[in-house]
């Protein structure tokens, strides 16, 4: 897979890229992570890329031509361009899976006010993280990147997407390690007693005892 994120600020991504299962993906050719600044793309003396929305109001708007031709610069037959924004359609595990069935995500990060609205006609998608509004869509593309490379073969263990929490609609089930005994806190039998039907069974039983007390909407859902 390929992602293209495109943003007014490469800078923020630096740890993001270069720690830990994200780095390794890279590293083996999982994934290859591309990172474009939206104002190489600016055709003024300035490198502007912003300025005042007409009719008034709070903030700078980006503009929609640095913005295209960016998106132009990587868009391919196969691409599927993604804008960033609260506006979007809430993003969930599931979309999680769709996206990483793709072979070339495009990530635009919006920044400021807002985008001028012609944007969003060149882009295929539009995604919020959650209700909640952030200085730009530079962590929400860090989410979709992470929740997606995770989910690629061969980046963590088969056997941890299956036992990730929403996957079946279910929260994950309580994990331990040691010591056996914390402050009296002691893993639950069953765990060291190395029967797998006894303790698959009693991961399924904590799994929905779990989601009906913290999460009963996914269970109307299943
Ligand atoms: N940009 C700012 N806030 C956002 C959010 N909640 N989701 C996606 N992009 C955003």
């Amino acid at each position: 897979m390929k992602i293209d994120i495109l943003t007014l600020f490469p800078e923020m991504f630096k740890g993001f890229l270069e720690e830990s299962i994200i780095k390794r993906a890279i590293q083996s050719s999982k994934v290859e992570i591309n990172l474009h600044n939206i104002r190489d793309f600016s055709k003024d003396p300035h490198k502007k890329v912003d300025d005042y929305g007409f009719g008034g109001g709070a903030g700078m708007v980006l503009m929609p031509e640095p913005v295209y031709d960016a998106i132009e610069s990587v868009r391919t037959e196969n691409s599927k361009v993604i804008l960033l924004t609260p506006q979007g359609v809430p993003y969930q595990q599931s979309h999680a899976y769709e996206l990483a069935r793709s072979s070339h995500l495009i990530l635009v990060c919006g920044h400021y006010e807002g985008f001028d609205e012609r944007i969003r006609s060149f882009v295929d998608e539009e995604i919020s993280i959650g209700d909640y509004v952030l200085t730009g869509g530079e962590i929400p593309s860090m989410v979709i990147t992470d929740s997606v490379v995770r989910l690629l073969p061969g980046v963590i263990e088969e056997e941890s997407h299956i036992q990730d929490s929403f996957h079946n609609q279910l929260l994950d089930y309580p994990v331990y390690t040691k010591p056996v005994d914390f402050r009296g806190m002691k893993v639950p039998d069953v765990l060291l007693s190395g029967h797998h039907a006894n303790i698959q069974k009693w991961r399924y039983e904590e799994q929905l005892k779990k989601t009906k007390e913290r999460r009963p909407d996914l269970l109307e859902k299943r």
